[in-house]
């Protein structure tokens, strides 16, 4: 697209999960080379707003409207209002009938459309088949020294509480030699770090598009890590179900790969695991996470969990928190049951009081904040090694460890973009203070 015409301005806000920001840099990318959007900060302003919406839980749903609503009495006039992501995707027409100003509306799979629909008042492309694995986005830039790509678009499973295989549709994995062209990318621009994203990383390579013959996420692993100038390699979400022994054990050996990992254990109960359709059990859960802190001694794990699914019992729920107290999670992300349109628990009635799946999800956060007091305390004294990547006003400059906790240390800008070796002085629950070794 020719720049010489003055651009317009985008404005996007993006909720939900990291997937969802990838989406939003992909929209951006296109609307950048194909319509000449930049992005401005300031809705006010803007010829174009879209909200890339999370329909995981109720509360961001019902928010949806008002937010909506808001940008349309706020809005420059003539300015465009998109509705996209997961909420687009099942509520679809809806959201026009419900909101007319709304002016298209993109499901979370059809994102490679944003060009299309953008200039097309009341279009709604929702289509869950749709299959954009192999399709090339503009070329987006992330922070500098990090970026995330995705691996694959969907998830086959089938958590019985979960609307995102309703909004996403089947899991498809993204070609390799697209993600690696995609990082290549990104190296190019400075990038050290990259997060590799999916519903269900770990179950990678199962089917692609071009029916080639299938491949697994440990593969992957080990060629992007044949990457000279890839330091350190992140991944979300793994399930604990796939975590066989070759992972773990790529997982340990792995110096590039960060010993942070999410295992979302959603309940500690093998019977409500199995109402959930999760496919393992309390002691396979335990197993493996042992298995990764004997091959991992600095590993720091975390973990979701859900409080109050239909039928938790007292019992169940102290199965939970048997689990949190054997594996003493570095971080646990807790959430109330919702019950969601289109999934198998909504119709299960033995639902749990409002009170008690409070005091349940209260009794977990107690918890979790004791046992991340006593990690991060464990960590003064040590010496690990910080990749640098934002400089504060204050002098301060911050970064993460290899096992992905904050650290500040006094420094300049000499130290973003570079692996150091930092002496951990204190901590809070959630960062860490040191000083540079030298
Ligand atoms: N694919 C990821 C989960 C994505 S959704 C995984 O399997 O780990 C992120 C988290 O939202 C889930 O792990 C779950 O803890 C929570 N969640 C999903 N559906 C929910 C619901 N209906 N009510 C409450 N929490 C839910
Ligand atoms: Fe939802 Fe389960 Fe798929 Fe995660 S693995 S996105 S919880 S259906
Ligand atoms: Fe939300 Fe969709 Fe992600 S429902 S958590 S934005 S996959």
């Amino acid at each position: 697209m020719a720049n010489n015409e003055k651009s317009k301005k985008l404005f996007i806000q993006t909720l939900g999960c990291q997937m969802n920001s990838t989406d939003s840099m992909h929209m951006i990318a296109e609307l950048k080379e194909h319509k000449n959007y930049d992005v401005t900060e300031t809705m006010e302003e803007a010829d174009l707003i879209i909200i890339n919406t999370c329909s995981v839980r109720e509360k961001p749903v019902q928010k949806l409207f008002s937010e909506i609503g808001q940008f349309n009495v706020k809005k420059k006039p003539g300015a465009k209002i998109g509705v996209s992501g997961c909420t687009a995707s099942h509520l679809g027409q809806d959201i026009i009938k419900r909101a007319p100003y709304v002016d298209f509306v993109l499901g979370a799979r059809n994102i490679s459309k944003i060009s299309e629909v953008v200039d097309i008042k009341g279009s709604v492309e929702i289509d869950i088949k749709h299959d954009e694995s192999t399709y090339e986005f503009a070329e987006y830039k992330n922070t500098m020294y990090r970026t995330s790509v995705n691996i694959s678009v969907g998830c086959d499973k089938e958590c019985t509480y979960c609307i995102v295989p309703a909004t996403r549709g089947v899991e498809i994995s993204i070609p390799p030699e697209m993600i690696i062209k995609e990082i290549e990318k990104a190296v190019n621009n400075g990038a050290v770090e990259v997060t590799l994203l999916g519903q269900n990383v770990n179950s990678y390579g199962r089917r692609f598009t071009d029916k080639r013959p299938k491949s697994t996420f440990t593969q992957l692993l080990k060629d992007i890590s044949k990457i000279p100038e890839i330091k350190r390699i992140r991944f979300t979400s793994p399930h604990p179900l796939h975590m066989d022994d070759t992972f773990i054990e790529e997982f340990a050996a792995n110096d590039k790969i960060s010993k942070c990992i999410h295992m979302p254990l959603q309940s500690g109960s093998t019977s409500i695991l199995k109402a959930m359709k999760r496919g393992y059990s309390k002691k396979w859960f335990l197993n493996r996470a042992q298995k990764i802190k004997d091959l991992v001694p600095n590993v720091r794990i975390t973990t979701d969990i859900i409080a109050g699914f239909p039928g938790e019992t007292d019992e169940d729920f102290e199965d939970t928190m048997d689990v949190i107290r054997q594996v003493k999670f570095d971080q646990i992300f807790n959430f109330k049951y919702s019950p969601r349109p289109n999934t198998a628990a909504e119709k299960m009635t033995d639902l749990v009081e409002n009170k008690v799946a409070s005091k349940r999800l209260t009794e977990i956060i107690e918890l979790s904040k004791l046992q991340m007091d006593v990690h991060m305390r464990a960590k003064v004294g040590s010496v690990m090694e910080v990749l640098f990547e934002d400089l504060k006003p204050n002098g301060e400059i911050a970064g993460f460890t290899d096992n992905y906790c904050q650290v500040f240390v006094k420094g300049s800008d000499e130290l973003l973009g570079k692996i150091v070796k930092v002496k951990i002085i204190s901590n809070s629950r959630t960062s860490l203070k040191g000083e540079l070794l030298n």
